[in-house]
C-alpha cells in the first residue's frame, strides 16, 4: 500500500497510537529483522514513551541468523527485550503472550495487592511501519482473519479486542507509524524489499543499491547464483554479466537493464540468494 505520510498524518497517526496506548499493558514493536533500525519509526521512543514494550523481529526465517542474533544482544544491550518471530509460518509467536505477561508482572501485583482478586488478561498493541507484518501477526496471533484496515492514519473503525489464549488480548487495529525518509539508505533498503512500492522508485537504481550491498556482503551468493567468476567493482560491469547470464538482451543486442534489475530484486525478495541481513548493530552505530 502507498501512503503519503504528510506532516499532518504524521502527527494524526502518533496521536491514535497514543489513544490506543491508553488501553494497553504492554507494546509489540514489530520491526523486520532483516533492517530493524530502518523499519523502525524514528519517534518510536517518544511515541511509547515507558510503555512496557516488546521487540519483535520479524520476518526472521528471510533473515541472516547470525546477524539477528546480534540484533537481539544489541537491543538486550540497551535494556529491551527482542525476539525473533515468522509471523506467516507462526515460529516464535507462543512465546509473545508468555513474554507480555511476563513483562506487567508487577504491575498486575500491584493490581492485586489492591484486592482485585481476578486481574483482566494483559492487554497489547501491536505498532509498526506498512509490510513489516502487523497484519499477518494479528491474523497469527487471533488464529483466524480479522480484516485489515486501510493502511492510513485516520481511517478508523470499532476497535476490539482479540483474545489469544486465555491471558491476553490483542487490540485488532494495528498503530501504524511512519519510517525514517529522510535518510536515503534508509529508503533503498525499503524499497529492495519490498516495503515501498516499486512504483514509486528507479527499479535499476533500488537493484544498482542491492547490488553494490551484496557485492561487498555476500559476494558469494551473487557468483553462486549468476555463476560469475569474479564480481566487477563496476555497477554497470556487473548489470552486464548478470544480464549476460540470463539472457537480459534488448532487439537491439544490448543488456536490458530493467530486466536485470526485475531478476535481482525478485531473487531477493524470493529468497533466491537465501537469507539477508541489510544491516548489521556494527553497520548502524
Ligand atoms: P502490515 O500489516 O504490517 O502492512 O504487513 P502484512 O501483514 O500485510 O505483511 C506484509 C507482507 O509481509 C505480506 O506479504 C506478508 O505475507 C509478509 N510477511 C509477514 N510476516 C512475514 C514473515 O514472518 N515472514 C515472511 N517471509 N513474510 C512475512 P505480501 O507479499 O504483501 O502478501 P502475501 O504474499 O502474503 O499475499
Amino acid at each position: 500500500t502507498v501512503i503519503q505520510w504528510f506532516p499532518g498524518h504524521m502527527a494524526k497517526a502518533k496521536r491514535e497510537v497514543q489513544e490506543k496506548l491508553k488501553l494497553i499493558d504492554v507494546a509489540f514493536e514489530l520491526l523486520d529483522a532483516r533492517l530493524p533500525m530502518s523499519s523502525r519509526n524514528p519517534m518510536i521512543d517518544d511515541i511509547l514513551g515507558q510503555k512496557p514494550r516488546l521487540i519483535l523481529l520479524n520476518k526472521a526465517d528471510m533473515a541472516d541468523e547470525a546477524v539477528t542474533e546480534q540484533w537481539i544482544r544489541y537491543f538486550r544491550g540497551q535494556g529491551r527485550t527482542a525476539i525473533a518471530i515468522d509471523a506467516q509460518s507462526g515460529t516464535g509467536v507462543r512465546q509473545i503472550a508468555f513474554i507480555a505477561k511476563e513483562m506487567v508482572k508487577e504491575k498486575f501485583e500491584k493490581m492485586r495487592a489492591k484486592g482485585i482478586k481476578n486481574p483482566r488478561p494483559v492487554r497489547a498493541l501491536i505498532v509498526g511501519i506498512p509490510n513489516v507484518g502487523k497484519s499477518t501477526l494479528i491474523n497469527r496471533l487471533a488464529g483466524r482473519h480479522i480484516a485489515k484496515t486501510g493502511d492510513k492514519p485516520g481511517v478508523t473503525k470499532a476497535q476490539q479486542w482479540i483474545k489469544v489464549g486465555k491471558e491476553m488480548e490483542l487490540l485488532d487495529t494495528p498503530g501504524i507509524l511512519w519510517p525514517k525518509f529522510e535518510d536515503e539508505d534508509v529508503g533503498f533498503k525499503l524499497a529492495v524489499t519490498g516495503a515501498i512500492k516499486d512504483e514509486i522508485l528507479n527499479l535499476q537504481d533500488v537493484a544498482a543499491y542491492a547490488l553494490r550491498f551484496l557485492s561487498v556482503h555476500y559476494p558469494e551468493r551473487l557468483s553462486e547464483r549468476y555463476r560469475l567468476d569474479s564480481i566487477p567493482d563496476d555497477i554497470v560491469a556487473l548489470f552486464d554479466a548478470i544480464g549476460r547470464r540470463r539472457g537480459c538482451l534488448t532487439a537491439g543486442g544490448g543488456i536490458d537493464y530493467d530486466k536485470v534489475a526485475d531478476i535481482v530484486l525478485y531473487d531477493i525478495r524470493t529468497e533466491k540468494l537465501g537469507r539477508l541481513s541489510f544491516e548489521t548493530p556494527a553497520s548502524w552505530t
